[in-house]
Order: structure tokens, then sequence, then C-alpha cells
């Protein structure tokens, strides 16, 4: 049986494709999802994908994957920079969580250099447009091999 691993999306990427385009490029989030499934499928992995605009929901998610999956790509959008609470649930699994981000958060607006969940995480993958989530899904298919 195949490996789960939860690919989480946090606020505001629901509208990837409208949403500022010159920065996050215009692939939808189900351009995204279908990228994920074909690479996890060729990795080995099932993938479940999925978006939420709550705080509270990634968390319980997170949980959820701390019981059921073998790793997390992580997507946490702008509660990246400011969530106590995100950061207390990754500590709290015992699986790995990947940050995930489409565009160089190092090269926006100081705000988005910081990230809350960066301490908690495995490794942080961002910048290179959608294919940074394919290469959290490969870091995670080499660490839990
Ligand atoms: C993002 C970067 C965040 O700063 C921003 O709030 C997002 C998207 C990214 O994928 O580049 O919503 O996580």
């Amino acid at each position: 049986m195949s490996k789960t691993i939860f690919v989480l999306n946090g606020p505001n990427l629901n509208a990837l494709g409208k949403r500022e385009p010159g920065i996050y490029g215009g692939k939808t989030l189900a351009d995204i999802e279908a990228e994920c499934q074909a690479a996890g499928e060729a990795l080995g992995f099932a993938v479940d994908f999925r978006q939420s605009n709550h705080e509270g929901v990634l968390v319980d998610w997170l949980h959820e994957a701390g019981a059921t999956a073998a790793g997390v790509a992580f997507n946490a959008g702008a509660y990246t920079h400011t969530s106590v609470a995100l950061h207390d649930a990754i500590r709290a699994i015992p699986v790995p969580v990947i940050e995930v981000h489409i565009s160089n958060v190092h090269a926006r607006e100081e705000f988005r250099h910081k990230s809350m969940i960066a301490p908690a995480v495995k490794g942080v993958i961002c910048g290179f447009g959608p294919f940074s989530y394919i290469l959290a899904l490969h870091a995670l298919k080499n660490i839990t091999q």
C-alpha cells in the first residue's frame, strides 16, 4: 500500500491563477494538484491535497496527518508569518513537514522574511513557482524511505 502524503494549502491559495499572476504565475490550485498527483504516483505516494482559508482547520489537518500520513508538504500562505498555532501543531506531530512557497519570500516584503513555522519544519522550499511542491514531494520521498 502506498504511503500517503498530505499537501496542505492555506489562505488565498484557492485564488491561484487569478491572484497576482506576476508573483504566483497563471496556474490554478487545481493545476498544481494535478501535478502533485502525477508526481506522487511516480514516487509511490498517495497524495491527499487540501486547501483551507481557516487556521484551525489547518491545525486539525496537521493532527490528522500526524495520525495517518507519512509526511506533509505545507504551504501555509500568510499564516506562515503569523501563526504560533501552526508552529505548535507541526511540533506536535511525529511526521516530517516541509514548508513550501511558490514565491521567493526572502526577495519580497520584509514581513514575509520571518516564518513562524520554519523552526518547526524539516526544511523549507521556496521560489520555484508551483515546482516548489514537486521538490517537496521529492524531499519527502528522500527522508521517508
Ligand atoms: C506564499 C507566500 C506567502 O508570503 C503569501 O502570504 C502566500 C503565498 C507563497 O506560496 O509564495 O499566500 O506562501
